[in-house]
């Protein structure tokens, strides 16, 4: 308009010039920052800090939940890492039909429970209560009648602070019935004769004989597992000192409620979890 004074303007280049050389410098101190604190020719100022946090969050359990996590994400492209297999007749009878996978369902929580396998025969969760009997949790090996440990998971290296590596590799934790004065196995393993027929003649069976023969094994099997809080808690159900666990550990896995983790779970999924909503 010719009433304004007229505005000197910058031709439009000297921004784009401008704005080149912002971002060289800055690639320039990006570059330099990086070279001085991390990166593996330089001095390293910060490496130490950087192992350190790492070290800190090494957890053998923790990394057995991500190894799940990522399981989960690769399932139809790879094969696992292998544990050492047991020899099929002491085995658990569950496995004749489930995987060392079990839970598929819950998305959020499958891989959490999946990891407790590891240290837990499935009945640990899933028993059923008996009337007249009380349930007793113990080191169970099926190569060795009388485990003693040290087990997996029960005390830090007070080192690195890294779960302390074990040499047995089977013993799970398993429940027993206590009747009267005697410990009765709550377990069926593919010993048991029930199991040996099965085997052998499932491929003959009807998907109605195979859903009644099912319902034998799932005697004392309860469909949803024990919550988190139900061992978790101050007042669990596992004598984890009787178990061997150390004072230290004892308090951590208590108080991974106080941590949030539980409480993480349980507002997220176990209200539908573990309503007694009809199956
Ligand atoms: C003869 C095969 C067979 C055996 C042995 C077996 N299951 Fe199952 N189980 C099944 C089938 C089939 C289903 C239903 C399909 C599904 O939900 O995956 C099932 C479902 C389940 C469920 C989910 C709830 C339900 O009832 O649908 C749980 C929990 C379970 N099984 C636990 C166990 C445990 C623990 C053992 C070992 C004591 C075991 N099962 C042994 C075949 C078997
Ligand atoms: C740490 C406790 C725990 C252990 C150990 C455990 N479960 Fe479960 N399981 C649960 C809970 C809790 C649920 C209910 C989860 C849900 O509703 O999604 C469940 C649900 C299931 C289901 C049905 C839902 C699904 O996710 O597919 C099957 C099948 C099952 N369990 C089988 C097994 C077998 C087989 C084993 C042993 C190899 C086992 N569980 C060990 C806690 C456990
Ligand atoms: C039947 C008892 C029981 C139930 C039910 C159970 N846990 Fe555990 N959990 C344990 C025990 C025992 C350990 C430690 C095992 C070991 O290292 O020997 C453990 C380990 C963990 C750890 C690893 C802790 C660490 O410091 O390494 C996390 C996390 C965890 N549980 C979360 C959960 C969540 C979430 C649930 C519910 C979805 C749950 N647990 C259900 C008994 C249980």
């Amino acid at each position: 308009m010719p009433g304004e004074p007229k505005r000197l303007e910058h031709p439009k280049s000297v921004y784009i010039i401008g704005f080149i050389f912002k971002i060289i410098t800055l690639s320039v101190l990006i570059a330099v920052v990086y070279q001085i604190t991390l990166s593996p020719h330089g001095p390293q100022l910060l490496v130490p800090l950087q192992k350190k946090m790492e070290a800190k969050q090494k957890s053998a359990i923790m990394e057995e939940v991500k190894r799940q996590e990522e399981y989960e994400i690769h399932r139809h492209f790879h094969n696992i890492v292998s544990y050492p297999k047991l020899p099929e007749n002491v085995q658990p009878v569950c496995y004749i039909c489930h995987s060392d996978y079990p839970h598929s369902k819950s998305k959020k929580v499958r891989a959490m429970l999946n990891m407790h396998t590891q240290f837990f025969v499935c009945e640990t969760c899933h028993i059923e209560e008996k009337y007249g009997a009380s349930v007793v949790y113990k080191w169970y090996n099926p190569l060795d009648k009388d485990p003693k440990g040290p087990f997996f998971g029960t005390s830090y290296d007070p080192q690195t602070g890294n779960l302390v590596e074990v040499e047995d590799q089977f013993s799970k934790i398993a429940p027993y019935f206590r009747v009267g004065g005697e410990l009765q196995s709550a377990l069926q393993i593919q010993d048991a004769p029930l199991a040996q027929d099965y085997v052998k003649v499932r491929d003959k069976l009807t998907p109605e004989q195979r859903d009644n023969v099912k319902k034998k094994f799932h005697v004392n099997i309860k469909p949803k597992g024990h919550d988190c809080k139900k061992c978790h808690d101050e007042k669990g159900i596992l004598d984890f000192k009787k178990l061997g666990y150390s004072e230290n550990r004892i308090m951590d896995l208590k108080q991974l409620n106080i941590a949030g983790m539980i409480t993480k779970y349980e507002k997220f999924y176990i209200p539908n979890l573990f309503s007694d909503s009809p199956q």
